[in-house]
């Protein structure tokens, strides 16, 4: 007999999952359960967990295949490294300075809703967030179910995206700071991946919305402003809409999004606080 449950949380997306210590090897069985509430509830959070980097990466790894972070996905898709190469990294969030350097990505500001580097033709499926340090207060994070944002998009809207794609230009970090090897500011002329505004999910064959981030987004074909018009049409509807779930971060929380049916963002926190993740990635798939 299994400890394990999964208790989903009375909000549109997110459960808690019990009664196992995911730093040790799980069970045909475990996985086979974790997985689906994965599929089901496209979030999961996993408390009062002590992992070293290792046993994280071991975790994910029994649910397919590990992804690098962000710059590296970029140095990658920018022919700058070769994949055998390089080592699989892990990705730090943090605000934390050591030695005048940053230990990690996205300081204390802001994260404007996003899913995971979009900007590369095969994106993550998943990102895995385990949290190390963090404030009393600020720094939530919070999820947003985008098959429920496709569902409740108003008829005329749903109809302008049938068979649209966009861009997802890597220009903007999801704190919106500018990556600056990328310098071109019209997103109707900028590079970067194409990919459908409605994608049908690989497991459950649900069809959601696939936005990327706003910043530096453009709709395929149109105009400019036209395309301008459409996403902040879009964004205004799901920014306004209830299907988000938020979590209040815990030392020892693991939080498991899926990327292809979820964003996320997160809040601003006091600067003189430390707040320290780390970040695994599950490798996507195309086509969809
Ligand atoms: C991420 C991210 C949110 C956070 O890890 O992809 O956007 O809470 N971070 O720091
Ligand atoms: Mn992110």
């Amino acid at each position: 007999m299994s400890d394990l449950e999964v208790c989903p949380f009375d909000a549109p997306l997110g459960a808690e999952i019990r009664g196992v210590d995911i730093s040790k090897p799980l069970t045909p069985s475990a996985v086979e359960t974790i997985r689906t509430a994965w599929h089901d509830h496209l979030v999961l959070l996993f408390r009062d967990q002590d992992m070293s980097d290792a046993q994280h990466f071991a975790f994910t790894a029994q649910f397919g295949t590990l992804d690098y972070p962000p710059e590296l996905l970029l140095a990658i898709a920018a022919g700058e490294v070769r994949v055998e190469d390089e080592p699989m990294a892990i990705n730090v969030i943090s605000n934390v300075i050591e030695n005048g350097k940053p230990i990690g990505v996205l300081g204390n500001g802001e994260a404007f809703w996003h899913s995971d580097s979009t900007f590369v033709e095969i994106p993550p499926a998943a990102s895995l967030l385990r949290s190390l340090e963090v404030p009393d207060s600020g720094g939530d994070t919070y999820f947003m179910n985008m098959y429920q944002a496709l569902e409740t998009l108003p008829d005329e809207l749903r109809q302008a995206i049938k068979g649209k794609s966009s861009k997802h230009d890597a220009a903007y970090s999801s704190s919106g700071k500018r990556r600056p090897q990328f310098t071109e500011l019209d997103p109707s002329k900028s590079t970067g991946p194409i990919h459908p505004l409605e994608r049908t999910h690989p497991d459950t064959g649900r069809k959601s919305l696939y936005l990327g981030r706003r910043l530096g987004s453009y709709i395929v074909g149109l105009p400019l402003d036209e395309s301008e018009d459409l996403l902040d049409r879009i964004w205004d509807h799901i920014t306004e809409g209830d299907f988000i779930w938020a979590q209040q971060w815990r030392v020892g929380d693991l939080v498991w999004w899926d990327n292809r049916c979820a964003m996320h963002r997160r809040d601003a926190f006091d600067p003189n606080v430390r707040r320290t993740m780390h970040r695994t990635q599950l490798a996507g798939d195309r086509p969809y």
